[in-house]
């Protein structure tokens, strides 16, 4: 049988995804925000094989193993088990970010799986059944089945929990990476550390809670200040949360820390930009598409021309032609 591809890209979230109810079901504690990017893709092709023993994984033109062929497998077992069919898959993945720079995400390559296994075992399933099913191999690809703006129904159970698209002003980022380094502890992981440690976590999932009512408010208005101001304060509030936990994660460097000093700056001078980071020391700034060159620039003087790129809202995950 010949290969079925897709792309899709990462998405940042402006409302952030920390905690799982079930984390067999990837159900969160609550529900997040997205963009979606238009850069750095990942196209991902799945092809059923007969006689194969085993799925086979290429990443970036190398074959893998260990934890990440188990992830990908378990993740084709339940297609599979929702196909009614047992055939192996040879799946072949390239993510235009480098795996190892910090900004390759499980976001696009679960979405992009997704779409592309369901496709190759021939499951019909409408942009919600996508959603869903993107969420089980990693929680934030649910969203980035979606184009620029996703809201991710945190939901009850399987069916109920998915992202779907919300009406938001024209945005872009402005993506400073300060390290391209391998995270020290896994988003994984130090979600469950926080589940289980922190004494801060229910005032988190309340607050979100609150928070992402007003996003969605203000992203239907257009209100572009209001979207920002919420940004920036929950990705600071993620933060500290995580560094509540025993014992405690610090994910910001020195440098992300100048970063969000710096679009401060830019606030006094009149450009609108907020700063947010996922997992790690890289930042995210949110910027409207005029401020997104002076927003560019002054980030270059801290972490280098090099390392700083501009993206702007992107496609849902999608098929492409033959
Ligand atoms: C900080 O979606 O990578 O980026 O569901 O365990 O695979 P799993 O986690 P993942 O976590 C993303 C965390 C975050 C915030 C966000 O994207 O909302």
């Amino acid at each position: 049988m010949s290969a079925v591809t897709a792309r899709a890209h990462p998405n940042i979230a402006l409302i952030k995804y920390w905690g799982k109810k079930d984390e067999e079901l990837i159900l969160p504690v609550a529900g997040s925000l997205s963009l979606t990017l238009d850069a750095f893709a990942t196209t991902t092709s799945v092809e059923l094989r007969e006689g194969l023993a085993e799925d086979r994984l290429e990443l970036d033109g190398l074959v893998r193993d260990g934890e990440q062929l188990a992830r990908v497998s378990a993740f084709l077992d339940h297609v599979r088990s929702l196909a009614g069919a047992s055939g192996r898959a040879v799946v072949r993945s390239v993510n235009e970010a480098p795996t190892a720079a910090g900004l390759a995400s499980s976001a696009s390559g679960f979405a992009a799986l997704a779409m592309a296994a369901s496709a190759a075992y021939g499951l019909d399933l409408d942009a919600r059944g996508l959603s869903r099913l993107a969420r089980r191999g990693s929680g934030s690809a649910a969203r980035s089945l979606v184009d620029g703006v996703a809201v991710w129904h945190a939901g009850t159970d399987d069916e109920s929990s998915y992202a779907e698209a919300v009406p938001a002003p024209p945005m872009g980022m402005v993506i400073a990476t300060v390290d391209g380094g391998p995270k020290a502890v896994s988003s994984r992981e130090a979600m469950r550390r926080t589940v289980q440690t922190s004494p801060y976590f229910s005032a988190w999932v309340s607050s979100t809670e609150d928070y992402l009512e007003r996003m969605v408010t203000a992203c239907r208005a257009g209100d572009f200040t209001t979207i920002g101001q919420l940004t920036e304060a929950h990705a600071l509030r993620m933060h500290a949360l995580i560094a509540s936990t025993e014992p405690p994660i610090r994910y910001l460097r020195p440098r992300s820390v100048e970063v969000f000093d710096a679009v401060a700056g830019l606030r006094e001078d009149g450009v609108e930009a907020w700063a947010t980071a996922d997992a790690g020391p890289n930042v995210a700034v949110l910027v409207q598409p005029q401020g997104a060159a002076e927003t560019a620039a002054r980030l270059a003087a801290i972490v280098g021309v090099d390392q700083v790129r501009v993206v702007g809202a992107g496609p849902g995950a999608h098929l492409l032609p033959e």
